[in-house]
């Protein structure tokens, strides 16, 4: 894992389109696998790591903008690539950290026509998503019958003749790893009190165990589920209007939001060990991301963050400098100069400097039960 990238530059604010900001959120899960401790995953020798990853913006490298045409202006991207890639981040996102950890290229969006090589994988997230609806683009169903198309038509490829990205050993061998539910639980918390809210999270645990389960029907055998963040600490959560400051914890983040964050990832990690007792030829590994991201926040001088509940690229001026009305991407909005001073890019999203930091603990396997490296599924 590098260090965090080097976000030093002058924040020149360019007018963005109005491009519409969805609220995306992310999730990370693992689950213990009596099969997996020892072995781990594998990959046949000589093999590169392959691997799929779906999910919401949080891990969407440019899928949803090639699905709707969006175009994105700067200073999205402006830290590291340093134009706008269809990320909502200054720069590098977890996962591209992730990839960097193997050695192999950011995941090309399964939707971007120009430009993409899927020779690693593929990347179906897409900024939005959730599990429920089901059937609406690109929730996560609707993605697992996106891998299975791209699946079939590689295969289809390969017994032509032709060359297609990946063959069959690549996909059996390969990582697959789900990073959703926080637009799930967000959309939930703002309709509905904290009881009601938790009674809700069954179907959506469903929908993440029906993923699992068609993959490993499919022959997938090695997962990576990501829990979800600390909700609560995000400037766009924190700017909705209250009545007083009851609800805040001592680092300033609201306590329902975290609470109910914590409690489904409770729930994700139990659906975890069910999936690995029951698919005992799988390694199913779930990390929990609520104590990483709130560590982020409750400790944030440690990291060399100064405003951990301000957004960067955002609009209002302290405490939050959120507006739901004005995103990073309208006119207008203008970014801090330094965003590896901040936690929260947008409101929503985290800064490159914040996901270096969150791809590290991941790979630190501290909070991955079981705590398998995520290198281990292959080797070069
Ligand atoms: C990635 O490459 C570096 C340097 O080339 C090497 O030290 C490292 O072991 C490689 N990592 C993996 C997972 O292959
Ligand atoms: C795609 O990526 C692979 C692995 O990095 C590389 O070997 C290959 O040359 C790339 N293909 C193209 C068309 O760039
Ligand atoms: C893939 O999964 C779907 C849904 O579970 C199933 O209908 C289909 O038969 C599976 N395909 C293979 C080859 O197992
Ligand atoms: C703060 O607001 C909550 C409801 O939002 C209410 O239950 C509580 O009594 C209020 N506390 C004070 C000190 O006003
Ligand atoms: C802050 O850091 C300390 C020392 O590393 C750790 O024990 C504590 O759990 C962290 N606080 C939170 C809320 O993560």
């Amino acid at each position: 894992m590098s260090a965090p990238a080097g976000a030093r530059r002058g924040a020149v604010l360019l007018p963005a389109v109005a491009a519409a900001l969805l609220a995306l959120e992310l999730v990370a899960l693992a689950l213990p696998s009596a099969a997996a401790g020892a072995s781990g995953f594998r990959c046949r020798p000589g093999s590169r790591p392959v691997l799929f990853n779906f999910g919401d913006s949080n891990s969407d490298t440019g899928g949803m903008a090639a699905a709707r045409g969006w175009h994105l202006e700067r200073p999205e991207g402006r830290a590291f690539f340093p134009r706008p890639t269809g990320r909502f981040c200054d720069g590098r996102l977890t996962i591209d950290f992730l990839c960097e950890s193997l050695n192999i290229s950011y995941l090309s969006p399964f939707l971007k026509a120009l430009g993409s090589n899927y020779s690693s994988g593929a990347n179906f997230a897409s900024a939005g998503a959730a599990t429920s609806p089901r059937d609406v683009p690109f929730a996560l169903h609707i993605q697992v019958q996106e891998f299975l198309y791209f699946r079939d038509r590689s295969l289809e490829l390969i017994d032509q003749g032709l060359s297609g990205p990946i063959d069959a050993q690549g996909f059996k061998n390969a990582l697959y790893m789900i990073d959703i539910g926080q637009n799930d639980v967000n959309a939930l918390l703002s309709n509905l009190p904290y009881d009601q809210v938790i009674a809700k999270f069954p179907p959506i645990l469903a929908e993440i165990e029906d993923a699992v389960q068609t993959l490993y029907s499919n022959g997938s055998r090695n997962f990576w589920i990501h829990g979800t963040g600390a909700l609560g600490c995000l400037p766009q959560k924190l700017s909705i209007p209250r009545k007083n400051d009851s609800d805040l914890d001592q680092y300033g983040c609201l306590k329902t939001y975290n609470r109910a964050a914590v409690a489904f990832n409770t729930a994700l990690a139990s659906l975890c060990d069910h999936l690995s007792a029951q698919m005992d030829d799988a390694t199913i590994v779930y990390t929990d991301l609520f104590p990483i991201k709130y560590d982020l926040i409750a400790n944030h001088t440690k990291y060399g963050f100064d405003k951990p509940l301000m957004t960067c690229c955002g609009y209002g001026g302290p405490p939050y400098n959120y507006n739901f009305n004005k995103g990073c991407q309208s006119k207008g909005v203008t970014a801090c100069n330094d965003g590896s001073k901040f936690v929260s890019w947008d409101g929503v999203h985290l800064t490159e400097a914040a996901n270096a930091i969150v791809a590290k603990a991941i790979l630190s396997s501290q909070y991955s039960k079981p705590s398998l490296k995520f290198d281990q599924f292959c080797r070069v």
